[in-house]
């Protein structure tokens, strides 16, 4: 089954509460968003205080992607402002084993995520720990580029290399999803699919929603 997490960095803000009201209605399976700190990308999205805004009518899981520097000084913050999953960048961690452990520990669903040149064999030796294994098809900081296909080969490996240790996490990809590429990344082994532009962009939000799914 291929789980659909709109990002709401490409809603509307100015009326937050409705679009995701209307992701929700239109079968959204978690809210996903991203937070970035102009360091670790080069872009400021939003943070805390919005989190909890959303969190206090949500309906499905909030899948915070914490695209920041030194992620580890925060965990609690996300997790007292309503995040259920909670991912962080390999690239941003010294103590990766540390700080799954504590989002679990924290009570909320560990993932780790990895840039495009990030190799996904740097994070084998924690993926017992994780629910999420995140794939940026995109280098992260915007919305709305273009998916970057040789992130296929990094997903169909870790897919395979996963199975034959019979573990499941998800593997999430996110960035330049849409109707185009979905169905490549499917084959490739994902299973939960970030798409921001692509769903608040379409004339009906809801049709495309349901059309990613296949
Ligand atoms: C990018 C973010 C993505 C972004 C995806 O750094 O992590 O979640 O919102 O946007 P689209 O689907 O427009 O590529
Ligand atoms: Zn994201």
């Amino acid at each position: 089954m291929r789980l659909i997490a709109p990002s709401i960095l490409a809603a509307n803000f100015l009326q937050l509460g409705k679009d995701v009201e209307m992701i929700q209605s239109a079968g959204a399976d978690w809210v996903h968003f991203d937070v970035m700190d102009g360091r670790f990308v080069p872009n400021i999205s939003f943070g805390l205080p919005v989190l909890k805004a959303v969190s206090g009518m949500a309906t499905i899981p909030l899948d915070v992607h914490l695209m920041i520097v030194e992620p580890e000084k925060y965990l609690e913050d996300f997790r007292q402002a309503g995040a259920q999953r909670l991912t962080v960048h390999a690239e941003a961690v010294i103590h990766l084993d540390r700080v799954l452990n504590e989002i679990r520990r924290m009570g909320m669903a560990p993932g780790v995520a990895l840039n495009p040149s990030t190799p996904w064999e740097s994070v084998k030796p924690v993926l017992h720990l994780v629910d999420t294994l995140l794939f940026m098809t995109v280098n992260p900081g915007f919305g709305g580029q273009k998916f970057i296909p040789y992130t296929l080969d990094k997903i169909r490996e870790a897919r395979q290399w996963l199975e034959g240790r019979g573990l499941k996490p998800h593997i999430q990809v996110d960035g330049g999803v849409d109707i185009h590429t979905i169905g490549a990344l499917a084959d490739a082994g994902a299973d939960c699919f970030v798409s921001g532009s692509a769903i608040f962009g379409a004339p009906d939000p809801a049709a495309y929603l349901q059309s990613l799914r296949g």
